[in-house]
């Protein structure tokens, strides 16, 4: 059995640049293991790039359950952190213990992470007694930010001081910091103990994360301070309308006798994908 990278294992990595990225699907959990990254994020923006919803707080632990289990049979050795969604541990320590429970024996999680800071200590203290990994997520928290909490960048010093302080200690492995301001991220990333993971926090944060679909140019409203590095939609438009041409054109599929050697009957039958 091939061994997972562990939670004290990226808690070691307190001050060595390490990417993470999200993913929702086996086929890009794979690329991304492929390409080097160990730990990747089931996060719940899941409700935004994938299920089209206009913002995470419509995603529900079933959702969360399905896509990290699809990761996490996709990457064999990767650290897979699943969200907890809004609405799924806020109610009590129990209720957040129950539903860490469920992303870890229905959905594979090899960790949890949930939103807030001073807040939330007590649910971290609560899931890591149960044996259950955290990363904490400070800073701007999308699943709570429409509703008051604001997606402006975080630039209070004592409150997130407080905040980072109270993850640490609640026995988070790591936190990661969403939108923080650059120097106030330098700042928690001296000061606490556990790797930070920035985004949209400038380049003095431990690790840093990016969601999937901002990185391959697959989702049209990325975030100003996400690096778009391919343009997969540009890519999977053009490759769609050819074969739609094709098809209009009459040109695929060609008649039997017409197909190359690899395509003969024998072998269409034996990779036959119903
Ligand atoms: O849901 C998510 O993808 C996240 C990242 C933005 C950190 O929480």
């Amino acid at each position: 059995m091939i061994r997972r990278v562990g939670a004290a294992e990226i808690a070691s990595r307190k001050g060595a640049a390490f990417p993470v990225v999200t993913a929702y699907d086996a086929p890009f959990a794979r690329c991304a293991e492929a390409a080097g990254i160990d730990v990747i994020l089931v996060g719940d923006s899941l409700g935004m790039v994938v299920l089209g919803y206009d913002s995470t707080a419509q995603v529900e632990l079933a959702d969360m359950i399905r896509h990290a289990g699809a990761v996490a049979r996709g990457a064999q050795r990767a650290h897979v952190i699943v969200d907890l969604p809004l609405g799924t541990y806020e109610a009590s320590d129990e209720v957040a213990v129950a539903s860490a429970i469920e992303l870890v024996k229905r959905g594979g999680a090899s960790s949890v992470k949930l939103e807030g800071g001073e807040n939330v200590a007590s649910r971290i203290r609560a899931v890591v007694q149960a044996g259950i990994p955290v990363c904490a997520h400070i800073g701007v928290l999308p699943q709570t930010a429409a509703l008051g909490s604001g997606f402006r960048l975080k630039r209070e010093h004592d409150r997130m001081l407080r905040d980072a302080d109270a993850v640490a200690k609640a026995g988070a492995y790591a936190v990661v910091l969403e939108m923080v301001e650059d120097a106030l991220a330098a700042e928690i990333t001296q000061r606490i103990p556990i790797p930070t993971i920035g985004i949209g926090s400038g380049p003095r944060c431990d690790g840093q994360v990016l969601v999937l679909h901002d990185v391959l140019g697959l989702y049209p409203d990325a975030p100003p301070f996400a690096k778009q590095y391919a343009s997969l939609g540009e890519t999977a438009t053009n490759a769609l309308r050819a074969y739609a041409g094709d098809v209009k054109a009459g040109v695929f599929p060609a008649e039997r006798a017409e197909r190359t050697e690899r395509a003969t009957a024998a072998s269409e039958e034996s990779s036959y994908r119903p």
